[in-house]
């Protein structure tokens, strides 16, 4: 008999984590080709080397598969088995020499999350999920922390690509967290934020306008961990949504009742 099918997907989505992560590392910090997909929004060639090599290994090992990824591979339109990948997430920290970059694959499962890994190759973690089995970092356990106060929280988030021409920019809950929070971080890897929720190092994370690659992995993990992922109105978040809070569970409520009411987030603290 072959291996259970668990063990595959971990095997395959692994393995080709990490063999993008290699060739990430190759190129890192050598000249590369950069084109713009907008004018913040950059995509190198090794974007697009690493996806090619992912997606060719899992389409071998899982044939007929289907494929989301960001660079353009779409494989067999979303089916049983769906691997949705981001092969650089942090193209802008990678393109400038920042070690604060990844490989995320997930993996859906008819149309649940099933499986997800997250590769940062520059500081040698690998983060795994398997749902039921929770979440690991190099091979052990991690969870989320424990900290219970929003002002006590080391949180995260980001900025989307289109800050210079939208009204919806997320810097006004920047703003807003920045004041209520321990201190607020922007590492610039959506998938990174929800490995580090995961593993206790960040207490929350909120971002808008993420895309499902930035999220399939990360969602798991942070749920695996004992965390919660929701929208901002506190429903069970789904990939799919433009916004996402995901945290220890113990601030969610806390930092719901500020990303639930944008107007109030104009307004200055007591
Ligand atoms: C970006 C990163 C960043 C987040 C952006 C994403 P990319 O992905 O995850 O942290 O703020 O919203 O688009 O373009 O580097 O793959
Ligand atoms: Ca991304
Ligand atoms: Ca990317």
């Amino acid at each position: 008999m072959g291996m259970p099918d668990r063990a595959r997907y971990e095997k395959a989505g692994t393995e080709a984590a990490v063999a993008a992560g290699a060739l990430l590392m190759k190129r890192f910090r050598t000249k590369l080709t950069v084109t713009h997909k907008g004018v913040i929004d950059l995509v190198t060639e090794v974007d697009l080397a690493a996806e090619a090599l992912i997606v060719s290994a899992l389409q071998r090992e899982f044939p007929g598969c289907a494929v989301l990824a960001e660079e353009g591979h779409t494989g067999a339109a979303r089916g049983p088995v769906t691997w949705i990948i981001d092969p650089l997430d942090g193209t802008t920290n990678y393109a400038h020499g920042l070690p604060f970059f990844s490989v995320s694959i997930g993996l859906e499962v008819d149309g649940e999350l099933e499986f997800g890994v997250v590769h940062i190759p520059a500081l040698e973690e690998v983060f795994t999920a398997h749902r039921g089995l929770g979440a690991r970092l190099n091979g052990v356990q991690v969870r989320v922390s424990c900290t219970s106060s929003l002002s006590a929280s080391l949180l995260t988030t980001g900025f989307p690509y289109d800050i210079r021409t939208s009204r919806e920019t997320n810097l006004e809950y920047f703003a807003e967290f920045s004041r209520r929070s321990f201190a607020v971080r922007r590492a610039g890897s959506a998938a990174m934020d929800f490995c580090y929720v995961a593993a206790g190092r960040y207490d929350g994370f909120w971002e808008i306008k993420l895309n499902p690659w930035d999220c399939a992995a990360g969602y798991l993990m942070v749920r695996e961990a004992g965390g919660r992922v929701t929208n901002f109105r506190g429903q069970a978040g789904s990939i799919y949504d433009r916004e996402c809070l995901a945290t220890n569970g113990l601030i969610h409520d806390a930092m719901l009742n500020i990303l639930c009411q944008p107007g109030a987030a104009a307004a200055d603290p007591q």
